[in-house]
């Protein structure tokens, strides 16, 4: 046996480019076009000035930040976990909870590192199709439903909602029949976006010790650079995910994290303000994308997944680039007529509609 046949093999998750031409307009990876908190420049000067704290490993069980998400979302501290952006938490999950070497369900159109954590960790799975209209049919997650694609319990059960790259949300009554129709596997709820108009599933953990809930700071709370992501759930499910975390590096989240992260915890009326603002900008964009003929699932998001009938989504993404706006494009089956457009500022979107005028030449 040579080592390269010993060696774990994957294909990794490509993610969304970062362009180093700071002029284009950059609508590829979901960010916020808005800083984050002042209170959050404020915390980050005061730090520079005390680097001496530096010196010592930061808190493990990062308790500042966990007593005020735990105080924001109304649960115990020991119902948080905290780490290095929502993928961190994500992929320390599927390695704590599926493990049973059964099938996990996942729709077959999401955050496609589902898959990649699943090949990493050796974890089977099954894609279920999402309906025609992109929306998730709650009845393919119901064992003993007609329209269950397995023979036997679930190894576990992972969707975003609202779901990614669609951005439709599914009502909290949907998720709350999956959960009550699978206690015997771990039910996770990836909310990356739901803080854009949508219902979050954390009014339903009181009824379920097998439901986890995930969210970023990269998105609404306009901190993807800080890396900062986390998940509330029971007590047993955070402590099982916190012993497979301290088994493998227990100091993953650094001092500023913690300490920046708290602060743009605590500032709830900047959080509102900005989110609202997104909220409102992407209904103009609607509104303007359905006047130029685009087709598109309602989105609950800070994003928009478009395609227009009179153009292939490849072209239109090429030629938004030569005017200097960068989408996402994923040449997918199902999916490769559609453009997932970021929501910017109010003047970033401008200008991403006057350059689809002229693109669609009206
Ligand atoms: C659905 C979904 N989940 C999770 C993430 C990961 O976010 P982060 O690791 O920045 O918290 C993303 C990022 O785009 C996403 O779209």
């Amino acid at each position: 046996m040579s080592w390269e046949e010993k060696v774990r093999r994957v294909t990794p998750y490509v993610a969304g480019e970062q362009p180093k031409d700071k002029t284009v307009i950059k609508l590829n990876t979901n960010e916020c076009p808005y800083p984050p908190s002042p209170g959050v420049s404020v915390a980050a000067r005061m730090l520079s000035e005390e680097s001496e704290r530096l010196r010592l490993y930061p808190d493990m069980d990062c308790t500042l930040l966990v007593e005020e998400l735990a105080r924001a979302y109304g649960v115990d501290p020991e119902q948080v976990f905290v780490g290095v952006g929502s993928d961190d938490v994500l992929a320390l999950a599927f390695l704590t909870y599926f493990t049973s070497g059964r099938k996990i369900l996942f729709p077959d159109i999401t955050y496609s590192f589902y898959d990649v954590w699943a090949d990493l960790f050796r974890i089977p799975y099954e894609k279920v199709p999402l309906r025609e209209d992109f929306s998730i049919d709650p009845e393919n997650y119901l064992p003993g439903s007609g329209s269950f694609p397995l023979t036997e319990e679930p190894g576990g059960i992972i969707f975003a909602n609202p779901n990614a790259p669609t951005g439709l949300a599914m009502p909290v009554p949907a998720i709350d029949r999956i959960a009550a129709a699978n206690p015997g596997c771990v039910v996770i709820v990836d909310e990356a976006y739901v803080d854009f108009g949508a219902q979050s599933a954390i009014s339903l953990l009181p009824q379920y010790d097998n439901l986890l809930i995930v969210q970023t700071f990269s998105k609404s709370r306009a901190m993807a650079g800080m890396r900062i992501g986390f998940a509330i759930g029971s007590m047993k499910l955070i402590r099982y995910l916190k012993d497979v975390k301290f088994s493998f590096n227990s100091y993953t989240m650094n001092l500023p994290s913690i300490v920046l992260g708290r602060e743009a915890v605590r500032d709830e009326d900047y959080f509102r303000s900005i989110t609202g603002r997104i909220v409102a900008t992407r209904e103009q964009f609607k509104k303007d994308l359905l006047e130029m003929g685009f087709v598109f699932p309602d989105s609950s998001t800070n994003f928009v997944f478009a395609r227009h009938p009179g153009m292939p989504a490849k072209e239109l993404f090429a030629k938004l680039r030569e005017k200097k706006i960068i989408v996402r494009h994923f040449d997918k089956p199902r999916i490769s007529e559609y453009l997932r457009i970021t929501i910017g500022t109010e003047e970033q979107m401008a200008k991403v509609t006057e350059a689809l005028h002229e693109i669609l030449g009206r």
